[in-house]
């Protein structure tokens, strides 16, 4: 593989740009500044956020979490370059996470994510040409007991087959949750304190 050559005297910001972080956005996040003792421990909450509002978080993006909180770029851009559920740059309309790891690679998960590659006609990180679907692996999505498993966007499926992968794709719903993950993190008075106990939350998160 060709080694990529970066310019790093070229601005990867435009200077220019209007600010992608919404003030409502911002005022989200600013919402768990209260619940941590440091503005810097909100920055997975911020990251769901903003990726849930904009579909992934850019270097803009990235630059104004970390005016927000207070924190370096380089924080936030080692953060969601460590995290696959984070995305620098734009994917299809949902993201398809097939597990990669052992329970699931025994239980057939290499021919579920074949399966996949030819029914959508792209390979691993690949966007189909309509846009609607990202393919990627990801390590333990863990629900092993139910290998093996693969997310489109926040909700699970579980104990799929080669079979059942034409169905999954032509549900239009395969994406829903009753509840939102993102939504997980919002503040206590809004959400997940509402629910009584944590078997709560994750009922809800699981609820399909
Ligand atoms: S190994 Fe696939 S969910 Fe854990």
């Amino acid at each position: 593989m060709a080694w990529k050559t970066i310019d790093r005297n070229q601005p990867v910001i435009d200077p220019n740009a209007p600010p992608l972080l919404s003030e409502a956005l911002c005022e989200k996040i600013r919402s768990f500044f209260p619940r941590y003792e440091t503005k810097r421990a909100v920055l997975l909450p911020a990251l769901h956020i903003v990726q849930h509002e904009h579909g992934h978080v850019n270097y803009q993006a990235m630059k104004e979490v970390a005016e927000l909180l207070e924190i370096h770029p380089s924080d936030v851009m080692d953060v969601v370059s460590f995290y696959t559920h984070f995305s620098s740059h734009p994917r299809g309309r949902k993201t398809i996470l097939v597990c990669r790891s052992l329970s699931c690679e025994l239980m057939g998960g290499k021919e579920v994510l074949e399966t996949l590659k030819t029914q959508l006609g792209v390979d691993e990180h690949g966007t189909t040409a309509d846009g609607r679907y990202t393919l990627m692996t990801e390590e333990c999505l863990a629900a092993c007991d139910h290998a093996p498993c693969m997310l489109v966007n926040e909700r699970m499926h579980k104990g799929v087959n080669g079979d059942d992968v034409a169905s999954i794709l032509a549900d239009s719903d395969n994406d829903k949750l009753a509840m939102p993950r993102s939504d997980l993190f919002d503040p206590p008075e809004h959400g997940a304190a509402e629910l009584e106990t944590t078997s709560d939350v994750a009922e809800m998160s699981e609820a399909k």
